[in-house]
């Protein structure tokens, strides 16, 4: 082309990156990878190969790992660990800056080689996965230098298994890497079989940095290897990919008491007011659904456009797709790459394929030969039930609907079993500020779409997962509390065979939408005192009464939107009243449990109702400081409906020290008592009857904890499991919970000092952290 015809037709002429520098980095490496177990590469060994999706070229062949090798790079892991973690936050906070900047210096190598491998445009990697992921580790050598004086009462988990997707390989390895060694962890990670270049030179960049071997082990293979794993005596597994996956991954660590962190699929809603920035909002969807081909966990993948601009939205948006240019990923003039294997092409051509609804768009542009290629593809007009309105295509291709008013937006937008992110567009900062918060969502854009910082936190709810990535809230996924812990014995109920208490029938009822009920199952249980003296009876609850507690629950929804300084006040509240019949429920838990400490008992859980009211309208969120025009407004929500088996050992105090901070933090709880001493958990009703908390916000069911573990965690609208049983139910919570991949928290059979005030883990517990990035500043 001359300069004459560039100027006639103002095209662009090819931008070829070089591909010499990786090619021959691969050279130099052999072609045959091995995995990088204890500080050096082993062996390859059989395995497979990766190819470069734009033109099916083999780049290397990696080995696939074998359980051997699986178990000795966590025995490796193992024996790094508590060298690493003794080396303190400072200490290792060396190696991580060493780390970011080897980053920097290889930038363009770790570019090309993404490039090459994953079949993302260079302009992408060079520009966006690259430095995030440097950013990733400088901003985790700061969390390890500061975490001995902000977090002194952290530690580490100690093993972490991790295994990451293809579609930002290098990036989701610093996500899952940087925190983890940052806080005193080391890590056996896997790769996506498709994608596993940039973690080979990662490994080298370790054993430049001079970084102790074992701190690092990254092994390939397929998703047998990530079963390994998962399987492996490893303390944690945190873990990117399709909720499937995640799924399974819940149900095989279910009852492990290994920590787990999901992070899954979405279908992410990009909503369009009526008084949006039209041109701005369609050049965000190029950066929502276009960038990385639509391969992108948070893609804004369905847009709502309001009705009145809808015809002129789609038009203006079918121009600006075809002006996008596809082809060769290392070509710096590129828009759009590759898919990043056939297998994904094919799974996105199939779903596209079967789709009968709504009107298909396809771009007019020349589609390039051989390779991995999908063009950007609209489908307007449907409706949130037809397929492709809920299934993840994870691929180039947008589907589109209309709303008329900004609360059918939300009903459309929240009309999904994911939540991972959610962008919207408007002028008017009233109504953006307005609709975020309904948004069921770990993230929301506001102007602005696909906004990545190692400062903000990113992760979903529902069925998009758990946990956080980023900021402060992302480190709680790779610590633990220091404090010792010991096995909890099981609490057995005392025999009967004593004089009577009382010559009146008294069975308690179980307490559900602020109302007394019977237990559906018709059955009840004596409950004695030490000597066998019957104290009375309580109802056994079955899964109809969780069912009904969990309706009780859901109808108390408006409870999450008041304000601290209202729950605060209720909370105080019940602490005065409980203060006044302080002396009965003393009494009442001494001859109830046999003990002499029940004054003890009361106080503290007045103390821990008090703490609670004095948190509620105090744990706020943050404000995270982000490198572009904008803040992230880190703020907390209630998780919602939360059902708790609560301690046996500790009938009263357990019991509140469990309700308080999940009812300050604007969730409603289905408490299932102490089994062996519930009359504490009864008489209780009588100071919430007279405390002012609004019906269905606390219900609480008396009888086996055995029986209605699994109805709560199975039941889909219930949002997070907690356990202090001393029946250890973990593994039945855990396994159920994978339904709707709710949170769960349970003890693993340890035992938990309720003597202690534990409010603050609790609170994190009962909120979920939405980043709201917004714009500020210039
Ligand atoms: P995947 O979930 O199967 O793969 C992700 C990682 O998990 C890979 O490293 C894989 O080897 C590993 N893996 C596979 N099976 C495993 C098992 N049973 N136990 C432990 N690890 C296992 O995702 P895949 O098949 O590559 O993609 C399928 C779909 O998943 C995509 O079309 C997309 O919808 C979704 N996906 C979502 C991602 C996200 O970021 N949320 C990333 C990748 C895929």
């Amino acid at each position: 082309m001359t300069v004459k015809e560039i100027f006639e037709t103002m095209d662009y002429g090819p931008a070829p990156e070089s591909a010499v520098e990786a090619l021959a980095w691969l050279v130099d490496q052999g072609d045959r990878f091995g995995h990088f177990i204890d500080g050096s590469f082993t062996t390859p060994a059989d395995g497979f190969e990766s190819r470069n999706p734009a033109n099916g070229e083999v780049l290397a062949t990696l080995s696939q790992a074998t359980q051997a090798d699986v178990d000795s790079a966590v025995a490796a892991a193992r024996t790094a660990q508590p060298k690493w973690e003794s080396l303190g936050g400072p200490g290792r906070a060396k190696f991580l800056y060493a780390i970011a900047r080897l980053l920097q210096k290889h930038s363009r190598l770790a570019a090309v080689l993404e490039t090459l491998d994953n079949g993302k445009p260079i302009r992408e990697a060079r520009d966006i996965d690259i430095p995030l992921a440097q950013r990733h580790f400088y901003y985790h050598a700061g969390m390890a230098q500061l975490m001995d004086s902000e977090l002194p009462d952290a530690e580490a988990l100690g093993v972490c298994g991790q295994i990451i997707p293809w579609n930002f390989p290098l990036l989701m390895l610093a996500w899952k890497i940087a925190p983890a060694i940052a806080m005193g962890n080391t890590v056996v990670l896997k790769p996506a079989e498709y994608t596993s270049l940039t973690a080979m030179l990662f490994a080298d960049i370790c054993q430049q940095a001079g970084l102790p071997a074992g701190v690092v082990n990254i092994v390939t293979g397929d998703g047998a290897v990530g079963e390994m794993i998962t399987a492996a005596e490893v303390d944690k597994i945190a873990f990117t990919g399709s909720t499937s996956v995640g799924r399974r991954i819940r149900e095989a660590t279910a009852g492990s008491g290994k920590s787990l962190t999901l992070e899954l699929g979405g279908k992410s809603p990009y909503i369009v007011f009526d008084d949006a920035d039209i041109d701005s909002a369609v050049e965000g969807l190029v950066d929502a659904i276009w960038f990385n081909q639509g391969q992108v966990c948070c893609a804004g993948s369905r847009l709502l456009v309001q009705e009145g601009i809808a015809e002129a939205f789609h038009t203006k948006l079918r121009a600006r797709m075809d002006k996008l240019r596809i082809g060769n990923p290392m070509d710096k003039c590129i828009d759009v790459g590759a898919i990043v294997d056939r297998v994904q092409l094919n799974a996105i051509t199939e779903l596209v394929t079967a789709n009968t609804a709504g009107e298909m768009y396809q771009t007019k542009i020349d589609m390039p030969v051989g390779g991995c290629f999908y063009p950007p593809t609209l489908i307007e007009g449907l409706t949130t039930s037809d397929t492709l309105m809920q299934e993840e295509i994870f691929g180039p291709v947008l589907v589109s609907t209309t709303f008329r008013t900004p609360g059918e937006a939300v009903e459309i937008a929240n009309n999904t079993r994911y939540g991972l992110a959610a962008t919207l567009w408007s002028e008017n900062v009233n109504l953006a500020l307005d609709i975020a918060p309904k948004l069921v969502a770990g993230v929301v854009w506001i102007n602005g779409t696909n906004m990545f910082d190692a400062a903000a936190g990113f992760g979903g709810v529902r069925e998009s997962g758990f946990g956080r990535e980023g900021g402060w809230e992302g480190l709680s996924a790779y610590t633990k509390p220091k404090t010792k812990t010991k096995p909890l014995e099981l609490v057995k109920p005392f025999k009967g065979g004593g004089a009577t208490a009382d010559p009146l029938d008294r069975t308690a009822k179980m307490y559900i939408g602020g109302k007394q009920a019977r237990p559906d199952s018709g059955y009840s249980q004596a409950i004695y005192g030490k000597s066998g003296t019957l104290l009375g009876h309580v109802g056994i609850a079955n899964r109809k009464d969780v069912r009904n507690a969990v309706e009780a629950a859901a109808g108390a929804k408006g409870w999450s939107k008041t304000t601290g300084h209202l729950r605060a006040q209720i909370l105080y509240y019940i602490g005065e009243n409980l203060s006044a019949r302080a002396d009965e429920f003393a009494h009442r838990i001494n001859i109830m449990a046999g003990k002499r400490t029940g004054a003890t008992e009361v106080e503290a859980a007045i103390q821990r109702l008090f703490s609670a009211a004095a948190w509620a309208d105090k744990y706020d969120g943050q404000v995270h400081n982000v490198p572009i025009r904008g803040v992230a407004m880190a703020m907390k929500e209630p998780v919602g409906i939360i059902g708790a088996l609560c301690p046996d050992e500790s009938p009263l105090l357990g019991l509140v020290s469990v309700m308080a901070p999940a009812i300050a933090m604007g969730n409603r709880v289905i408490l299932s008592a102490s089994h062996p001493y519930p009359l504490a958990a009864t008489d209780f009703y009588q100071i919430l009857d007279t405390s002012d908390v609004p019906a269905g916000v606390v219900n609480i069911l008396t009888g086996n904890h055995t029986e209605v573990a699994k109805p709560l965690a199975a039941h889909l609208n219930v949002d997070a499991v907690w356990s202090f049983s001393s029946s250890n139910l973990s593994a039945t919570i855990e396994a159920a919970s994978a339904g709707n991949l709710k949170r769960t928290w349970v003890n693993h059979g340890l035992a938990i000092d309720w003597s202690q005030d534990h409010t603050k883990r609790f609170l994190q517990a009962a909120t979920e952290v939405k980043n709201i990035w917004v714009p500020y500043g210039e």
